[in-house]
């Protein structure tokens, strides 16, 4: 399978499979995406994929070669 690089907001960059769920594809990369419900619900860890916000806790990386990651609030950096 492709491998699918994704930029994170603090300029790291990582390579992971489609299908990863985002919070481990940012756990590996050592991102924390902060989280709340981790059911869908309280959009805590909404992040912005390629310009379009997805909820990480229920979303799962996609197919693509190459992914840009935005956060909304960066508490971290
Ligand atoms: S942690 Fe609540 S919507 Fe993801």
């Amino acid at each position: 399978m492709e491998n699918v690089k994704i930029n994170w907001p603090n300029k790291k960059s990582s390579n992971c499979s489609p299908g990863v769920e985002w919070l481990k594809a940012a756990y590996e990369a050592n991102i924390e995406i902060p989280t709340g419900c981790l059911g869908g619900s309280c959009g805590a860890c909404e992040i912005e994929v390629n310009g379009k916000v997805i909820r990480a806790c229920i979303a799962t990386v996609p197919k693509g070669k190459e992914l840009n990651v935005e956060f909304f609030s960066d508490p971290y950096w």
